[in-house]
C-alpha cells in the first residue's frame, strides 16, 4: 500500500464521515419531529377522533412502526451519498470515489437505497402535511372552510408531495453517481438527463422554499430538543403519547394542560421537565401570541399597523371586543386573550390620550365605553350632533335605565355634556372607539 493511496482513503473516509455528521445533526433532526408528526397522525386517525377520516386505510395503527423507521432512516443512505459526492469534489483527488465506481458497484448500491428511499418519500408525504396544517389553520379558519381545506391539507396534499419526493431522490441518485467525462463536459445524454430530472424537481424545490417560509415560524420546532426528551420520556403510559400532538391549543391552554396533569394526574415532574415539555407542545402544535395578532389584524392593517398609538391594556381588550361584535368566533374568546396580550406587551409603554388633556379623555372613555357595552357609541351620532343638550339629556335617561350599572340621576347631566363633546369630532371619535362600526368592504373578499 503507497502513501498516495492513503491518503487517498482518509480523503474518502473525511468525505463520508462529514455527509454521516451532517445528516445526523441536520435532516435526521428534523426527521424525528416529522415521525412524530406521522405517529400522531395515524394514531388519531386510527382511534376514530377525526369524523371524515373512519374508513381511510391509511386509519391503520400497524403502519406506525414502519412509518417512523422508514421516516428516519430510509433516506439516510441517499442523502449520506449524496453530501459525500459533495464533500468529495473538494476533499479526494481526482473524480470522487462514487463517480469512479465500476457500474455494478453503482447498481448495487444505488438500486436498494433508492427503493429505501421511496418507502421514505410515501410516509414523509403523510408526514409533512401535519404541520403545514397547523401553519394554516389559522389562516384558513374562515366560515365553514376550516374542516374542507383540512382535510385537503390531510388527505390530498400528500399525493402532490410523494412525486416530487420521488423526483427529488432521482435527483439525488444521478447526483451523487454521475460520472464526469474526463474532459470536464458532460455527454448530451447526460446534460439531457439532468435537465429533465430538474424540471421534475425543481417545482418541488420550490415548494420546499415556500412551505420553508410559510412554516419559518415554526422552525422553533427545532430547538424544543430538549423537551422532544421529555416528552418521549414523560407524557405516555396512560395514553398513547402522541394524543397530544393532536390539539393545536393556545399557549394559554397547553399551560392549563400540563398544570391539571400535575395537581390532579399527580404526573411527577420537575420544573425544568414541564418548561421543556409545554416548550415543546408550543413549537409543535400552538400559535404565539403575535402569530395570533397577525392573523386577526394584519390582512387589515398590515401597512399602517406601525402607525397605531399606544393604548391600555383594557383598551385594547375594548377594541378587540368591539371587532368580536361582528364576528364572534373569528375573534373568539381565547384568540382576543392573544391578541390582547401581543398588543398590551408590545403597544402599550406609552398610552395616548389623543391630543386631549387627561381629564377630558378619560370622561370620554368612561361613557364611551358605558354605551358601548349595548352598541357602537357612534350609533345615530350624526342625528344627535347638532340636538340640544335638553335632547340629548332625554336619549340619555332613556338609555339610563337599560343599564346594568346605570349613572346615578345627578351625574345624567354630566353624562350628556360629555357625550356631546365626544361626538363632536367624527374624527377623533373613530380614534377613540375604532371598530365601533362594522367595516364595510375588505382587502380580502372575505
Ligand atoms: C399519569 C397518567 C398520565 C400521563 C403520564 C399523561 N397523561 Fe395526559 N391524560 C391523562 C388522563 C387520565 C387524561 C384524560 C383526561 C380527560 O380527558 O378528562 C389525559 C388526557 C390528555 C390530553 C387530552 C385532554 C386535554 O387536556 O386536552 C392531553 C392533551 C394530554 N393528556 C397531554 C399529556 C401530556 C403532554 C403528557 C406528558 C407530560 C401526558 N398527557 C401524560 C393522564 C396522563
Ligand atoms: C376587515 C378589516 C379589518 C380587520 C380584520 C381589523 N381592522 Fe382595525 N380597522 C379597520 C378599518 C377599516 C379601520 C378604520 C381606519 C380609518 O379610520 O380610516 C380600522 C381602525 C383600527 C384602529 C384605529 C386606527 C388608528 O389609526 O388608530 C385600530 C387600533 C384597529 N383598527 C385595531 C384593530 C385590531 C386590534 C384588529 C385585530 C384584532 C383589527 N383592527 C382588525 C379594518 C380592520
Ligand atoms: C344596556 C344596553 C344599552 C346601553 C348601555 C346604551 N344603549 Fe343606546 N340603545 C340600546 C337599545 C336596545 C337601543 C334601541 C332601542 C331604543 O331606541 O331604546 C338603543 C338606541 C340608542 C340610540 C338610537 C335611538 C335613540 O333613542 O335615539 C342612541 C342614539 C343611543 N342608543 C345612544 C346611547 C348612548 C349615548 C349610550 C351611553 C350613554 C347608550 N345608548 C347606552 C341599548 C343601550
Amino acid at each position: 500500500m503507497n502513501e498516495s493511496s492513503l491518503h487517498g482513503r482518509r480523503r474518502i473516509a473525511l468525505s463520508f464521515g462529514l455527509a454521516a455528521a451532517l445528516f445526523f445533526l441536520g435532516p435526521f433532526r428534523l426527521f424525528e419531529f416529522s415521525a412524530w408528526d406521522f405517529e400522531a397522525l395515524i394514531s388519531n386517525l386510527s382511534w376514530d377522533f377525526n369524523p371524515y377520516a373512519d374508513e381511510g386505510w391509511y386509519a391503520n395503527p400497524d403502519w406506525i412502526p414502519w412509518g417512523r423507521a422508514l421516516i428516519l432512516y430510509a433516506g439516510a443512505p441517499l442523502l449520506i451519498f449524496a453530501l459525500a459526492r459533495f464533500f468529495g469534489g473538494f476533499l479526494e483527488k481526482g473524480p470522487p470515489i462514487l463517480a469512479r465506481l465500476p457500474r455494478r458497484w453503482k447498481i448495487v448500491l444505488a438500486v436498494p437505497s433508492s427503493i429505501l428511499y421511496a418507502g421514505f418519500a410515501f410516509a414523509q408525504a403523510y408526514a409533512i402535511p401535519i404541520p403545514l396544517s397547523v401553519e394554516a389553520f389559522w389562516w384558513i379558519e374562515w366560515y365553514d372552510h376550516v374542516a374542507p381545506a383540512m382535510e385537503w391539507i390531510r388527505t390530498e396534499s400528500p399525493f402532490l408531495l410523494f412525486p416530487g419526493l420521488l423526483a427529488a431522490g432521482v435527483w439525488l441518485v444521478y447526483y451523487a453517481f454521475r460520472t464526469m467525462p474526463a474532459d470536464g463536459k458532460a455527454s448530451r445524454a447526460a446534460e439531457g438527463l439532468r435537465t429533465a430530472f430538474s424540471v421534475v424537481a425543481l417545482p418541488f424545490l420550490l415548494l420546499i422554499a415556500v412551505v420553508a417560509i410559510v412554516t419559518g415560524p415554526r422552525a422553533v420546532r427545532l430547538f424544543a430538543e430538549g423537551g422532544l426528551s421529555a416528552f418521549e420520556n414523560k407524557c405516555f403510559g396512560c395514553h398513547a403519547e402522541s394524543l397530544p400532538l393532536y390539539l393545536i391549543k393556545t399557549p394559554a391552554e397547553w399551560r392549563r394542560t400540563m398544570a391539571t396533569h400535575r395537581d390532579i394526574e399527580n404526573l411527577a415532574l420537575t420544573e425544568d421537565e414541564e418548561n421543556e415539555i409545554t416548550d415543546f407542545l408550543l413549537a409543535m402544535r400552538s400559535y404565539s401570541d403575535k402569530e395570533t395578532f397577525q392573523t386577526r389584524c394584519l390582512r387589515c392593517h398590515l401597512t399602517d399597523f406601525v402607525r397605531w398609538e399606544d393604548r391600555t391594556p383594557d383598551d385594547w381588550a375594548a377594541v378587540t371586543a368591539r371587532l368580536a361584535q361582528w364576528s364572534p368566533y373569528y375573534y373568539r374568546r381565547d384568540v382576543r386573550e392573544q391578541v390582547v396580550a401581543y398588543l398590551s406587551r408590545t403597544r402599550s409603554d406609552q398610552p395616548s390620550t389623543f391630543g386631549l388633556d387627561d381629564k377630558t379623555y378619560a370622561d370620554f372613555m368612561r361613557v364611551g365605553s358605558a354605551c358601548s357595552s349595548c352598541h357602537g357609541v357612534s350609533l345615530q351620532a350624526e342625528r344627535y350632533r347638532n340636538a340640544d343638550q335638553a335632547e340629548i339629556l332625554d336619549m340619555v335617561r332613556r338609555m339610563n335605565v337599560k343599564f346594568a350599572d346605570p349613572f346615578p340621576d345627578e351625574k345624567l347631566e354630566d353624562v350628556a355634556a360629555t357625550y356631546r363633546g365626544l361626538i363632536q369630532d367624527p374624527v377623533l371619535l373613530k380614534e377613540l372607539f375604532p371598530h365601533d362600526q362594522p367595516v364595510e368592504g375588505s382587502v380580502l373578499p372575505w
